[in-house]
């Protein structure tokens, strides 16, 4: 019974730690939440890098699709379909595969980036 006990605190304990780190992670991506100011070289490449690369860097290239350059991550992103991955509209493979969807935060981001055309700056 005592085990039992035991066990169960223990759950509890690393329960409350994880819920801790979630609502750190959850603050900290609002709080980076910059829409008002959004550039490539700051959120948007920050966005692809943690989240494309690993899978879409110039050598792996998964489904022939590299956005590793400002170039290759524009035309990807005018042409519709990083925008349509990213939100998981019907027809695309949603992205990032394997992974949950981007954050409402993210995915708005990169919207406001397309909507301005896509600026190198
Ligand atoms: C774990 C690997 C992986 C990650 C991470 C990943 N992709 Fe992909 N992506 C793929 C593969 C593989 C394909 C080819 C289609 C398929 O097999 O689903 C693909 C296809 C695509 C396509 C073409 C989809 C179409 O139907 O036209 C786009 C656009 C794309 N990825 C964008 C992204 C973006 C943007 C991210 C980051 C938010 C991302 N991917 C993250 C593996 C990945």
């Amino acid at each position: 019974m005592k085990s039992i006990f035991g066990i169960s605190l223990l759950f509890v304990f690393f329960g409350s730690c994880y819920y801790d780190k979630e609502e750190n992670l959850y603050f900290a991506s609002q709080f980076d939440c910059d829409t008002a100011n959004v550039r490539y070289s700051v959120q948007v490449s920050t966005i692809i890098n943690q989240n494309c690369m690993p899978c879409h860097n110039a050598a792996t290239a998964s489904g022939g699709v590299s956005l590793e350059t400002y170039d290759q991550l524009k035309t990807m992103v005018l042409n519709g379909r990083v925008g349509a991955a990213i939100r998981h509209d019907a027809g695309v493979s949603p992205m990032p595969k394997l992974s949950p969807k981007l954050s409402e935060c993210k995915i708005k981001t990169i919207a406001i980036w397309e909507r301005a055309g896509c600026p190198n700056n």
